[in-house]
């Protein structure tokens, strides 16, 4: 097993692009499975998620070539439906083959995706959203088996407890592109990756409008053809260098991220005294020295992100005073706390809550990455800690971030990767 080891206190400086975003890959891959023709993705990332879905993918009879961040996806058998837990378990993402299985091969056998370290994940809403499209849907020995004749466009209504589901919109409306009549999404994921899937699959023949919006239309199809896709840029990836950038007083030039998909992160990161400069097709994010305390709520988009929270609150260790964050999308996503007060912050966490009160210094120690963007907030915290920081079980991080130490080193960082073994 891999880990990093940082020694902290360089400020970063210089220009680093974003990968394509690792959250609209997942489900444009998946909807490979929509057509018999042959599709091609441009901008992908390198990251271990993209070659999970690859190979959940080709088990599913899909031929997949990659060369560099580029793909190419046909259909050649489609005797295989069944996605196993191996590879569910693994990777959640994995359950965005359902809807397309079901509405193209009437049927489909999902393993059922369990717990993960962020908390509970049902996909109740992705269930009942086919069941209104006309699927047949029952448990046998732990999988989902879905069948059905041609689904049928209704209209839906997607909110859940937590708001609007990413990738249970993403499922609903892959299904529905090849559903008889008009389907209605209300309460739909507005996420800049639902509108980079939607918009792929119009690329195919699909006839969606409303995206971005959290009222989609689908007007059903009979088929979809292959189509040719850039990836958007990856806003989390972004945001993680906006706060490398801030963390370490350094002034980082991001030429490819897409301001218009972050702008509550931005509003928060300027009002706590990181500059952030519009800069040609990019931004330019630059410490001030001084880092203000602030509050801040998870939402979904176009609110604070859940997936930025870890790294903000990283950020927020060093501000002068006490801030408050809350987690509204998954309330137990905090497992980065412990890892940070080993590092010398205090944090004190009260239900969905974590008050964080300023520090002067992090300092560097071992700490244990849990999840994808735990690990990435105890990589930033490393980079500003006085010493050395070693981070295990970084295959957390290489699962969605694309050599994020290559990256951060070509910026300044002090950093390896070194293997355990
Ligand atoms: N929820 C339900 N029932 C459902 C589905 C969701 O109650 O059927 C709840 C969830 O438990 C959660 C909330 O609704 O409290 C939102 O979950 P959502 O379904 O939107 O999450 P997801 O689609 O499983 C995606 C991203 C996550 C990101 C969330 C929230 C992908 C592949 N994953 O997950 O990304 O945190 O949306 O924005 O798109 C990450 O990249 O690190 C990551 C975890």
């Amino acid at each position: 097993m891999d880990k990093f080891v940082i020694k902290g206190g360089n400020r970063l400086e210089g220009k680093v692009r974003v990968s394509g975003a690792k959250n609209a890959t997942l489900p444009i891959m998946a909807a490979s499975l929509l057509s018999e023709e042959e599709v091609h993705l441009d901008g992908l990332p390198d990251v271990t998620d993209v070659s999970t879905m690859a190979s959940l993918l080709e088990e599913l009879g899909v031929r997949v070539s990659r060369q560099g961040n580029s793909m190419k996806l046909k259909v050649v058998s489609q005797e295989n439906s069944h996605a196993r837990y191996d590879l569910v378990r693994k990777m959640r993402a994995s359950v965005c083959v359902l809807g397309p299985l079901l509405a193209k091969r009437g049927f489909a056998r999902v393993a059922m995706p369990g717990g993960c370290a962020i908390g509970p994940r049902p996909i109740d809403i992705h269930l009942k959203g086919l069941k209104a499209l006309g699927a047949k849907i029952h448990l046998e020995s732990g999988d989902i088996v879905a069948t059905a004749n041609r689904l049928k466009g209704t209209e839906i209504f997607l909110g859940g407890p937590f708001g609007s589901t990413v990738t249970g919109t993403a499922n609903v409306m892959m299904a529905a592109t090849l559903a008889e009549g008009k389907t209605v999404i209300e309460s739909a994921a507005c996420e800049p990756e639902i509108q980079d899937l939607a918009n792929f699959l119009n690329k195919m023949g699909a006839k969606i409008s409303g995206v971005g919006s959290p009222r989609i239309i689908i007007e059903g199809v009979e088929h979809l053809s292959g189509a040719t896709h850039r990836i958007i840029p990856d806003r989390i990836e972004a945001g993680t260098f906006m706060v490398a950038a801030a963390i370490t007083n350094g002034e980082v030039e991001i030429p490819n991220v897409r301001l218009d998909h972050m702008m509550a992160v931005v509003d928060k990161l300027r009002q706590i005294g990181i500059t952030v400069e519009k800069c040609n097709d990019g931004a330019i994010v630059a410490g001030s020295g001084k880092i203000s305390a602030t509050n801040v709520i998870t939402r979904p988009y176009p609110g604070f992100p859940t997936d930025l929270q870890a790294q903000l609150m990283a950020l927020l260790c060093l501000a002068d005073g006490n801030s408050i964050i809350t987690e509204k999308i998954y309330p137990d996503r905090f497992l980065h706390i412990s890892e940070l007060m080993r590092m010398g912050a205090k944090i004190h966490k009260e239900g969905p809550t974590a008050i964080v009160t300023g520090v002067k210094r992090l300092v560097g120690a071992p700490v244990m990455a849990s999840d994808l963007r735990a690990s990435a907030a105890l990589v930033l915290a490393g980079l500003a800690a006085e010493g050395t920081t070693i981070i295990n079980r970084v295959y957390h991080i290489d699962r969605g971030y694309e050599h994020i130490e290559k990256k951060l080193a070509e910026l300044g960082a002090e950093i390896r990767r070194i293997d355990d073994e």
